[in-house]
C-alpha cells in the first residue's frame, strides 16, 4: 500500500517537472518573440541610436517609415527634432540643415530650412542648374536656376498704353490678368503703370552690365538678374508703378497698397519682398510682381512665403 502510494507521489512529482519545464520552455518562447520583435521596432532602433522617448514620439509621428529607416543609418542628431517641427522641413535635406547650422548658429532654425530649401546654403550663382521649364508659369529662375540658352519667350503681346509705358510687352495670358487687375485699380480711382516687362536676353544683358558698370558687380548683383536668370525673360514678370513716382517711393503709395492686397486675385506675387535678400538673392523690390497663374498666385499669399520657398516645398 505504502509503495503504492510512494509511487504515486514520484508520477505526481515527475508530471509536475515536465509540466514546470513546459511552462518555462512557453513563458521564454513566448517572451523571447516578444523580445525579438521589440528590437525590429523603430522604437527600440531609435533608442540604441540615442534618441529619448519623446524624440521618438516626434520622429515617428513626423517622418515616415522610408525616412524613419534611411535615419537609423545615421548617427545622433543632436537638433533633429527641432528641423522635424519646422513646417516646411524636407527630409532629404537633412544633413544640409545640420551642416549649415553648425556653420551659422547664430541663424533661426526657420531661416536655416529656408536657406537650404532654396539652395541658398551656397553661394549665389554657384551650382546653376537648368530651370525645370515644364513648370509653365510656375518656372523657376533665381540665382540658382538660369533659363536654357535657347530660350525665347512666346506669345508675346504689346501692353495697352493705358496702362504701360510705351513699347513693353509681356505673354498674352500675363496681359489678360494685368489688364482685368489695372483696370480694378482703375475703379478705386488708382492708376498702374508697367515701367519694365518681357526682356530679351540681349536687353537683360547690356542692362546688368551697365548695372555693373555703374555701381559694381557686387551691387549690381543685388537688384539685377544676370542675364538667362532674369523673370523679365520669361515674359512672366511686370514691374509696375504709378504716374509721378520712383520706383523706390512706389512703396508709399495708394496703388502699392491695393497690389499688396489685390495683386494674387490676378495670379501675381510680390516676388522680391521686404528682408527676404538672403532667400530672393534680391533686395526689396515693392514694383516687381510675378505671374503664377490665380491659382497658385492665392496659396503662395495664403503661405506668406517667397517663391522660392513656396517651390523648394510644394513644386520641386
Ligand atoms: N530686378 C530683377 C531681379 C531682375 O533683374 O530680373
Ligand atoms: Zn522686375
Amino acid at each position: 500500500m505504502a509503495k503504492k502510494k510512494k509511487a504515486r507521489k514520484r508520477n505526481f512529482t515527475s508530471i509536475f517537472i515536465v509540466f514546470v519545464i513546459l511552462v518555462i520552455i512557453a513563458g521564454s518562447g513566448y517572451f523571447g518573440i516578444k523580445y525579438y520583435k521589440y528590437i525590429q521596432t523603430f522604437e527600440y532602433k531609435l533608442k540604441e541610436i540615442g534618441y529619448s522617448k519623446e524624440e521618438i514620439t516626434t520622429i515617428t509621428n513626423k517622418l515616415n517609415d522610408k525616412e524613419i529607416e534611411a535615419l537609423l543609418d545615421k548617427q545622433y542628431y543632436p537638433n533633429l527634432i527641432k528641423f522635424i517641427n519646422q513646417k516646411y522641413f524636407i527630409y532629404s535635406n537633412l544633413d544640409r540643415y545640420q551642416n549649415y547650422y553648425i556653420k551659422n548658429s547664430e541663424k533661426t532654425i526657420e531661416d536655416i530650412i529656408s536657406i537650404v530649401n532654396v539652395e541658398a546654403d551656397n553661394e549665389f550663382y554657384t551650382n546653376v542648374k537648368e530651370a525645370d521649364m515644364s513648370k509653365g508659369n510656375l518656372i523657376l529662375v533665381n540665382k540658382f536656376y538660369k533659363l536654357p540658352n535657347d530660350y525665347a519667350a512666346e506669345d508675346l503681346k504689346p501692353i495697352t498704353l493705358q496702362f504701360a509705358y510705351s513699347g513693353h510687352q509681356i505673354k498674352e495670358e500675363v496681359l489678360d490678368h494685368y489688364l482685368d487687375m489695372a483696370y480694378a485699380a482703375k475703379k478705386e480711382g488708382l492708376t498702374l503703370i508697367v515701367t519694365s516687362s518681357y526682356r530679351s536676353y540681349d536687353f537683360q544683358k547690356s542692362l546688368y552690365n551697365g548695372y555693373v558698370n555703374s555701381s559694381g558687380k557686387k551691387e549690381a548683383d543685388r537688384y539685377s538678374a544676370r542675364p538667362r536668370h532674369s523673370e523679365h525673360e520669361l515674359g512672366l514678370a511686370l514691374d509696375i508703378v504709378t504716374y509721378n513716382t520712383t520706383m523706390d517711393e512706389f512703396e508709399q503709395t495708394e496703388e502699392f497698397r491695393w497690389l499688396n492686397e489685390n495683386a494674387y486675385k490676378y495670379g501675381f506675387i510680390l516676388r522680391y519682398p521686404k528682408e527676404k535678400e538672403h532667400i530672393t538673392g534680391y533686395k526689396y523690390e515693392p514694383w516687381h510682381y510675378r505671374y503664377v497663374g490665380v491659382e497658385y498666385a492665392k496659396k503662395i499669399y495664403d503661405e506668406g512665403i517667397t517663391f522660392d520657398e513656396y517651390y523648394a516645398y510644394y513644386l520641386k
